[in-house]
Order: structure tokens, then sequence, then C-alpha cells
């Protein structure tokens, strides 16, 4: 497509989910944050926690960060000047959750060009009282996603994505037409089948319900696995409001008093 090594750098970006023991330093540490603090903002919203406990790190990697959106400072500042934080919640959220997602990000890419791997792990809002307690955080600051990180010790080939036809849609959004659903499914599960991803993660999602079981690792692929995650999961916005309010954000009126 292009010999950008930055383009190119993205481009072979693969979630590492094997880490060889080595730990980085400070020295490679410090940059990859700075990078990440450099990724645009709405208000610098969010705080990073590290844990360098390779013998309780997801993977065994020997960095984990949690990446968490962060009113509390803002509301410092704000105290200073004598202001106090009318937004409501729900507002406040949305530019938090865009301004740790960027600055995550960054890190991700930064990391990357330094020879680090890395992979996200998007538990943490439902363990936000463990987070809390583990990290002292104060109120009004919520673990939103975690990102472990170090040298990768695997090398997969970078994982497929939909055509862009399916992504970029020029001056008016289609009708997708069947043809056009089909080649974005078979894209994605002929890719991931390739790599043998779900069977060597050994990733499949257990079903529910009366549904009968038919798919193998030979045939389950992307589109399925999404599936069974989307069709299955949290179908109650009640345990994650639940955590909301416990880091003291309240997105409806009936949350209003958990947690206080
Ligand atoms: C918000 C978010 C949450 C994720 N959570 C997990 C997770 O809990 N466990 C995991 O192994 N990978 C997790 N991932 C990594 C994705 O599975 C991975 O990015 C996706 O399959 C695409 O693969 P790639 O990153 O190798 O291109 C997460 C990624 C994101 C962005």
């Amino acid at each position: 497509m292009t010999d950008n090594p930055i383009i190119q750098t993205m481009l072979n970006r693969k979630s590492i989910r094997h880490y060889k023991q080595e730990s980085p330093t400070d020295e490679v540490i410090a940059p990859i944050v700075r990078a990440g603090q450099q990724a645009p903002f709405a208000s610098q919203l969010y705080s990073l926690l590290l844990s360098r406990d390779k013998e309780r790190n997801p993977f065994g990697a020997p960095l984990l960060f949690t990446i968490c959106v962060d009113s509390h400072k803002l509301e410092l500042i704000m105290a200073k000047r004598n202001w106090q934080l009318v937004t409501n919640d729900l507002s406040l959220l949305l530019f938090g959750i865009q301004d740790a997602s960027l600055m995550a990000e960054n890190m991700v890419i930064a990391a990357e060009s330094l020879g680090l791997g890395s992979c996200f792990l998007g538990g943490a809002p439902y363990r936000a009282e463990e987070i809390v307690k583990e990290y002292k955080l104060p109120k009004r600051v919520f673990p939103l996603v975690q990102l472990v990180m170090g040298y990768p010790a695997e090398n997969p080939p970078p994982r497929p994505r939909y055509p862009m036809e399916f992504v970029l849609f020029e001056d008016e959004y289609p009708e997708f037409s069947e043809e056009m659903i089909s080649k974005a499914m078979t894209e994605m599960d002929e890719g991931y089948l390739a790599q043998d991803y779900y069977r060597k993660g050994n990733f499949k999602i257990p079903l529910q319900g009366d549904r009968e079981e038919t798919f193998t690792f030979d045939n389950y692929g992307w589109t399925e696995h999404i599936s069974r995650k989307w069709g299955q999961w949290h179908a109650s916005p009640k345990d994650l409001l639940k955590q909301f309010a416990k880091c003291g954000f309240h997105i409806t009126e009936v949350d209003q008093n958990e947690g206080k």
C-alpha cells in the first residue's frame, strides 16, 4: 500500500498474548506514555495505572496498564478556579472514553515502533470496584480498559479486517447488498480460520440456552464469535451502571443513589 514506516508499523501490529521475561525499562516506558499523552484530547480526562507484577499480570506480561477515565483531576483544577462541574456524567464519560482511548492507542503504536507488543483487555469496567480497591482510586475515576505490554514471545500475522468498502462510505451511507455482507463475513471468517486463531487461543464462546453446538474449530470464525458475544452477554446495563455508580458516575436518574 505504502512503504511509509509509520503506516507499516500500524499495519503490522497485532495483539500479543505471549511475552518474554525481560521487563521494559523506564527509559522505554516513558516515551511510550509521553506519546500516549500527546494524542488529541477533549480535556485530558484520563489517568494511567501501571503494574509491573509479572506473576499476576495477564499472559505473564511485564507491564499492565489500566487506562482510566478521570474526572477527579479536572474537578480539582476547576475548584482552584472557583468552578464546579455541572456537565452530566454521560457527556463527561463520552469525552473521557474518547480521550482515554486515543491516548491508549497512541501508546500501542509507540510501543510497536520500539519492538514491544501489547493487548487490550476489556473486562476492567465490570471489575471496577475491585480495581478501585487495588489501586486506591478516588471517586470520579473509572477503569475503562487494560493494556498488557512487553517484548513479544510470538509473532502471529496481522489479523484480518473488513474490506474497506464495508467501512468507508463517501457522501452517503449505502444500503448493503447480500453480496457486500457476505464478502465482509467471508473475508473475516476465512482470515481468522487461515490463522487457526480460535483453536490456538481456545477462544470458542460456549452457547447458552437451548442452541445446539454445531461449530468446531474448523468452521468457528470471527462472525460466529462476535455473534455469540453480543447475542448472549450483558443484556441488562444494570451491572455496569452499578460499577459506574460505585466510582461516582451517575448516568441515569435511577442510579443516582448507588455507590454513595
Ligand atoms: C476494547 C478492547 C477489549 C479487548 N479485550 C480483550 C480481552 O479481554 N482479551 C483478549 O485476549 N483480547 C482482547 N482484545 C484484543 C482483541 O481481541 C483484538 O484487538 C482483536 O481480536 C483484533 O486483533 P488484533 O489486535 O491482533 O488485530 C480487546 C481489544 C479491545 C480494543
